[in-house]
C-alpha cells in the first residue's frame, strides 16, 4: 500500500528537486538543499571546501566559493540548467569570507579578509573584468567579512570585524559614499543580510565569550534592535526569508531558525544538525515577488524579475594545469606541489603548526620544523606540560607567577616552596608519639623531620606517617610509673602461667574415667563385657592376674574402709591398670 505512495513521493521530490528548497547550505564539498528540515538534494561532487554562498533569485543562480579548487575561487551554479561556471581565478593568498550579487546591474562583490579589500566583477555581457576581480575598496585597519547588497537603492553593506573598532559600513556600488552606519554596541558582526520587505538589515554578532546576538536595524543604521540574545553559538552566515532568519552555527555545527518578527521571548529552533562537515554559508529561497511586495523603491528589480536580462557568466578562466598549491609552488610539468617550509599536504594546505602546540604559539623554525612558544605556566616541546602538575605537595594550591614560575600556597600544616615540610608538631597528628612529649622532655621540643626526604602527598594519602626523629629526647626512669607497670606486668605474667597450669591439670583429670576404675577395682561385681568401649576385662581375667590373689569377689563389706584412701591401695590400682590389655585407654 505504501509502495505507490512512497514511489509517488519520491517521484514528486525528484521532479521538484530544484525548486523545492527553503534554504541552501555549503558544507564540505557540497551544496545542500533543504526543505523544512529535510535534505532534498545535494550537488557538487567536484568541489572540496565550499565556503561563502550567495543567491540570485532573478536568475535562479547560486554563487559560491571553493577554497581549495585548483583553478578558480568563485563559481556560479544555475539551478534550472544545473550548469557550473567558474567566474574568478584563484589568487595564491586569499580568504574570501563574504559574497553578494546584485542582479540589477549584474555585479558580484566579495570580501577578502587577508587582503582587507572588497572586490567586484561584472557579469553583464561585454564587460571588462580583471581575471582576479576588480578592487573596489582597500582598507587599512578594518577587516571586512560579510557583505550584502541592496539592489533597490544601490548600496553594498559590509561588516568589519576588527575587535578594536568593529563597524557596519556601506558604500555605493562604485565604492563612493562610504560611511559607517553602526559602530556602537557591536563586538564581532560576522554576517549581514538585507531584507527589502522589512527594509532592514539583519546581522549576527558573535559577542564576547559565550554570547551571541541576532540584531536588526534600519538600512541607514538607526533603530537597532536585538532580536535574540543567546549563548554557546558561534554564528557564521545568516540569511533572511519571507518569515524567518536562519543562521549557521559552528558551535553546535547546526542551522538555526528564528521567526523574523520575533519577540525576545521566542527561542530559535535547531533546524539541521551536521555531524561530520561544518556548515559555512547559507541562503534562503526568498523570491523577488515576496521581497518586493508593498515596496515602491524596487521598480527595477520587479521589472527584472519579470523580464530577465541575460548575464554572461561564461568567462574564460585560464585553467591552471594541475594542482593549485596553497603554500608552495608547482613542480614544473607535474601534478605536485613543492611546499614552502612549514607546510605539507597535497596542495601544501596543512600548516605543520596546525594543532601542534597545546598551550602556546607555534612558529616555523628556519629548518621548517614547528616550534612552540609556550603560554605562561606550560612547558614541554609542545607545551603539553602544566608546570603546576604535581608541583605542590600535600594539597598545596599552585599558581603561576610570571617570573618565578610555579608558586605554592600551602595548607597550614605544611610549608616550604613545594609544601614538603611539616610546619609545626602540634598541627600534625603524629599518633606514634605520646601527646605529652613536649611537656615531659626537657630537650627542645622540636621535631626534626627529616628534610632530605620530602613528604609526598601519596604517603599522606596512604596514611603513612612521615618518619620523625626525636633528637636528644630520651625517656628517663620514672620512679612512680615504671615500677608500677613492671610489677603489674610480672603479676599478670605469673597469673597467666598459673592459669595455664591449672587448666592443663583440669583437662588431664577429666580424661580419666575414674568411675570405671572404681568399678573394676573395688566392686568388680558386674562383668563389663557388655560395654566394649570400656573395660574389657572379665572377672576371670582379673583373677588370673597376680594382683587378684586377694579375692576378687570380696564382698563390699569386707573391703577395708581405707583401701581407696590408703597409699598401698592406690599403688595396687595403678599396677592393676597398667597390666590391663589396653592401658592407654585409661
Ligand atoms: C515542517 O515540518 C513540521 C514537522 O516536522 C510540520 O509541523 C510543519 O507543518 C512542516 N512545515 C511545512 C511548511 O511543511
Ligand atoms: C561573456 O564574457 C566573455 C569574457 O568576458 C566573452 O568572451 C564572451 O563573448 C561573453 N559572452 C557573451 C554572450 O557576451
Ligand atoms: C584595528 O583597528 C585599530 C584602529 O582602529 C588598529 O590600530 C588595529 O591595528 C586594527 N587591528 C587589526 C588587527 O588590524
Ligand atoms: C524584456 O526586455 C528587453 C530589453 O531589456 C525588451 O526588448 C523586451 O521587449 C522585454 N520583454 C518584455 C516581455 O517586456
Ligand atoms: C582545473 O583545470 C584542469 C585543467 O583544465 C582540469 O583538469 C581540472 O579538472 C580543473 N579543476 C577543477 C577542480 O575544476
Ligand atoms: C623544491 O623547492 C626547493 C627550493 O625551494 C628546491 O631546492 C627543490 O629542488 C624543489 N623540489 C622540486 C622537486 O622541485
Ligand atoms: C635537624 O637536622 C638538621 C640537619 O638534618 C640539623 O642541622 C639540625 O641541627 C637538627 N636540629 C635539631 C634540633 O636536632
Amino acid at each position: 500500500m505504501c509502495k505507490i505512495q512512497c514511489l509517488l513521493a519520491i517521484f514528486t521530490l525528484y521532479i521538484g528537486l530544484v525548486n523545492s528548497w527553503d534554504i541552501a547550505i555549503t558544507t564540505g564539498g557540497q551544496l545542500e538543499f533543504y526543505s523544512n528540515k529535510t535534505k532534498t538534494n545535494s550537488e557538487g561532487v567536484r568541489f572540496r571546501d565550499l565556503t561563502a554562498l550567495a543567491y540570485d533569485a532573478v536568475h535562479n543562480m547560486l554563487l559560491f566559493v571553493d577554497k581549495q579548487n585548483d583553478n578558480a575561487s568563485i563559481f556560479s551554479y544555475h539551478l534550472a540548467t544545473k550548469k557550473y561556471q567558474s567566474l574568478v581565478r584563484r589568487k595564491s593568498y586569499e580568504n574570501i569570507q563574504g559574497l553578494a550579487f546584485d542582479p540589477v546591474k549584474g555585479l558580484l562583490f566579495w570580501t577578502d579578509t587577508n587582503e582587507r579589500s572588497i572586490y567586484w566583477m561584472s557579469l553583464m555581457p561585454g564587460s571588462k573584468n580583471d581575471i582576479y576581480g576588480n578592487l573596489l575598496i582597500k582598507m587599512d585597519d578594518e577587516i571586512p567579512r560579510a557583505i550584502a547588497v541592496d539592489s533597490c537603492r544601490g548600496y553594498i553593506y559590509w561588516t568589519n570585524i576588527n575587535i578594536t573598532k568593529p563597524t557596519i559600513e556601506r558604500a555605493r556600488f562604485d565604492g563612493t559614499g562610504r560611511e559607517i552606519i553602526i559602530d556602537k554596541d557591536i563586538y564581532m558582526p560576522v554576517s549581514i543580510a538585507v531584507d527589502q520587505q522589512t527594509q532592514k538589515l539583519y546581522w549576527a554578532d558573535d559577542r564576547e565569550g559565550i554570547h551571541y546576538s541576532i540584531e536588526s536595524a534600519d538600512l541607514d543604521g538607526r533603530n537597532i534592535k536585538t532580536l535574540y540574545m543567546g549563548t554557546y553559538h558561534q554564528p557564521n552566515a545568516l540569511a533572511v526569508s519571507k518569515d524567518a532568519i536562519y543562521w549557521v552555527d559552528w558551535g553546535y555545527k547546526s542551522v538555526w531558525k528564528l521567526p523574523k518578527e520575533s519577540t525576545k521571548s521566542l527561542d530559535p529552533v535547531e533546524l539541521i544538525g551536521f555531524s561530520n562537515e561544518v556548515p559555512f554559508g547559507i541562503v534562503a529561497n526568498y523570491q523577488i515577488k515576496d521581497q518586493t511586495e508593498g515596496t515602491n523603491e524596487c521598480e527595477e528589480l520587479i521589472k527584472l524579475s519579470q523580464n530577465k536580462t541575460l548575464i554572461n557568466d561564461t568567462f574564460n578562466i585560464p585553467r591552471d594545469v594541475g594542482l593549485f598549491c596553497l603554500h608552495g609552488v608547482k613542480v614544473n610539468g607535474q601534478l605536485a606541489c613543492n611546499c614552502s617550509a612549514g607546510y605539507t599536504g597535497q596542495r601544501c594546505e596543512i600548516s605543520i603548526c596546525h594543532n601542534y602546540c597545546f598551550k602556546g604559539e607555534c612558529e616555523i623554525a628556519s629548518d621548517g620544523t614547528p616550534e612552540c612558544r609556550c603560554n605562561n605556566g606550560f612547558k614541554g616541546e609542545r607545551c603539553e606540560i602544566n608546570i603546576c602538575d604535581g608541583y605542590c605537595l600535600n594539597k598545596g594550591i599552585c599558581s603561576v607567577d610570571q617570573e618565578q614560575g610555579p608558586l605554592c600556597k600551602c595548607s597550614k600544616e605544611f610549608e616550604g616552596p613545594r609544601c614538603e615540610l611539616l610546619s609545626t608538631i602540634n598541627s600534625v597528628k603524629l599518633e606514634r608519639l605520646p601527646s605529652s612529649v613536649t611537656e615531659r622532655c626537657n630537650c627542645t621540643p622540636e621535631l626534626n623531620v627529616s628534610k632530605s626526604v620530602p613528604l609526598s602527598s601519596e604517603n599522606l594519602r596512604n596514611n603513612e606517617l612521615p618518619f620523625v626523629e626525636i633528637n636528644d629526647c630520651n625517656y628517663g626512669w620514672d620512679s612512680v610509673r615504671d615500677p608500677v607497670i613492671m610489677i603489674l606486668g610480672i603479676a599478670c605474667a605469673l597469673l597467666c602461667i598459673a592459669c595455664t597450669v591449672l587448666v592443663a591439670k583440669i583437662l588431664k583429670l577429666k580424661k580419666r574415667p575414674r568411675i570405671k576404675k572404681r568399678i573394676i577395682v573395688n566392686k568388680n561385681v558386674t562383668p563389663l563385657t557388655a560395654r566394649p568401649d570400656q573395660c574389657e576385662i572379665t572377672i576371670e581375667n582379673c583373677c588370673n592376674m597376680n594382683i587378684c590373689e586377694t579375692p576378687c569377689f570380696e564382698p563390699r563389706s569386707t573391703i577395708r574402709p581405707n583401701l581407696l584412701d590408703s597409699k598401698p591401695g592406690k599403688e595396687e590400682k595403678k599396677t592393676l591398670i597398667n597390666n590391663m590389655e589396653y592401658p592407654e585407654d585409661y
